[in-house]
């Protein structure tokens, strides 16, 4: 950097931090190297064609889709969310209390910049989303971790954190959580842990962001409930996702909550990219108004789930089982996986000699922890490629752990 640009900096410059599994990408992405680092969905469910056909709304809208959007979104598109995300928000939410987001990342970084002061506090899953809360950290957040089991965020040990923070002075300003199929974590929030989520929310007068990119990513079982159905006082900012369900490329994401936030945050975005892409909002629209979203989501999921078997499949067959700990996910994108005798590091420096690679847990605690940890996402990699990259996992595992007793 030059001393000029030094020297002119900001102080928000002078902290930020960028992610370290985006940075971990061009080490990954080298030819032959089998992938279950980052959180990516397979290319091969992509649904090419039918997003293809809806391309005539190019020539049919050609003058309006290629011309500036209004800040809030291409009203078709959130006519038909109103209606598509009824069943789950409980209500269909009214056109001021939805905005099209780029990407549900976007909801975070608004929010956040609606609600947080430079040293305010936020709440959130002690291993979280790093896309999310870094971005957070380079806005001035401070953070208050709450460990998870099984069943998601232990809810249970937020009242005490929160009042311990208010005497201590700390402004915390929302919850963030990712309550279905956590990223990195694959556990599920409870409903008893939702219903205290909220009533907490309610009581303490701060807001959640409830980050939902995989809940149409289920499995097996039932859907739970969002935090936004359950919540009768606008505590709760809702982020979808066409990321997970469609394709990442679209960079469409949406935001559902109370209209006041909602408005505050467009004007934000006014200010960060005027609109999101129509051009991709009208194909995003087109898809499904066509009624492709719900044909291809089962396919999607089924596709998923018989990814999620292959890698479990795998892991039985070729990991030392009594040295890896590991919850199966019930829907989403990650295993994550404990092996409480080997530091992941050392994993994955040897898994990268053999041309696999993984996200160690690590960078997922900044505060310490994670380190015989790791995350595997089984979305993107192919099923010969999962059974070798995982029969190759297992080797240097059985290498590593031969090379400590001797
Ligand atoms: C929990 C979580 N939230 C948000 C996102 C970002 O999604 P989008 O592509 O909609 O910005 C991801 C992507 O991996 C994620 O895992």
């Amino acid at each position: 950097m030059s001393d000029i640009v030094k020297s002119l900096l900001s102080t928000a410059a002078g902290r930020i931090k960028p992610s370290p599994i985006r940075e971990m990408f061009h080490l990954i992405r080298k030819p032959g190297m089998i992938s279950f680092a980052g959180g990516m969905p397979d290319p091969d469910i992509f649904p090419v064609e039918q997003f293809h056909l809806g391309a005539d709304i190019l020539l049919e809208e050609g003058r309006d889709v290629l011309q500036y959007g209004v800040t809030e979104g291409y009203a078709p598109l959130k006519d038909f969310l109103s209606r598509w995300t009824a069943p789950k928000m409980g209500k269909e939410p009214s056109m001021d209390e939805i905005l099209i987001t780029s990407g549900s990342s976007q909801v975070a970084d608004l929010m956040t910049r609606a609600l947080l002061d430079p040293g305010d506090w936020i709440v959130c899953e002690e291993t979280s989303f790093l896309g999310n809360t870094i971005n957070m950290y380079n806005q001035g957040a401070n953070f208050l971790t709450i460990p998870c089991d099984k069943d998601g965020m232990i809810v249970e040990q937020l009242p005490e954190k929160l009042s311990q923070a208010k005497s201590e002075g700390k402004k915390v300003k929302f919850i963030y959580t990712i309550p279905n199929f956590h990223n990195p974590l694959g556990c599920t929030m409870s409903l008893e842990r939702r219903q205290a989520l909220v009533k907490i929310a309610q009581e303490e007068g701060v807001m959640i962001l409830e980050d939902d990119p995989y809940g149409c990513v289920r499995f097996e079982g039932e859907d739970l409930p969002t935090l936004y159905s359950l919540d009768d006082l606008g505590v709760v900012m809702y982020a979808g996702s066409f990321s997970k369900i469609l394709a990442p490329g679209t960079r469409v994401g949406w935001a559902i909550g109370p209209k006041d936030l909602i408005r505050t945050m467009t004007v934000f975005k006014q200010g960060v990219d005027t609109c999101t892409s129509v051009v991709a909002q009208a194909l995003v629209y087109k898809y499904c108004q066509s009624g492709n979203l719900d044909a291809f989501l089962p396919k999607i999921v089924d596709h998923y789930r018989r990814k999620r078997d292959a890698m479990e499949d795998a892991f039985k067959k070729y990991l030392p089982l009594e040295e890896v700990e590991y919850v199966t996910p019930h829907g989403g994108f990650f295993y994550w996986v404990t092996t409480p005798n080997i530091l992941a590091e050392e994993l994955f420096k040897r898994a990268l000699e053999k041309k696999v690679a993984f996200v160690c847990g690590a960078p997922f605690f900044p505060n310490g922890g994670g380190e015989h940890s790791f995350r595997m996402c089984f979305t993107f990699a192919s099923p010969e490629d999962t059974d070798r990259g995982i029969k190759a996992l297992g080797e240097t595992m059985r290498e590593i752990l031969g090379e400590s007793k001797g």
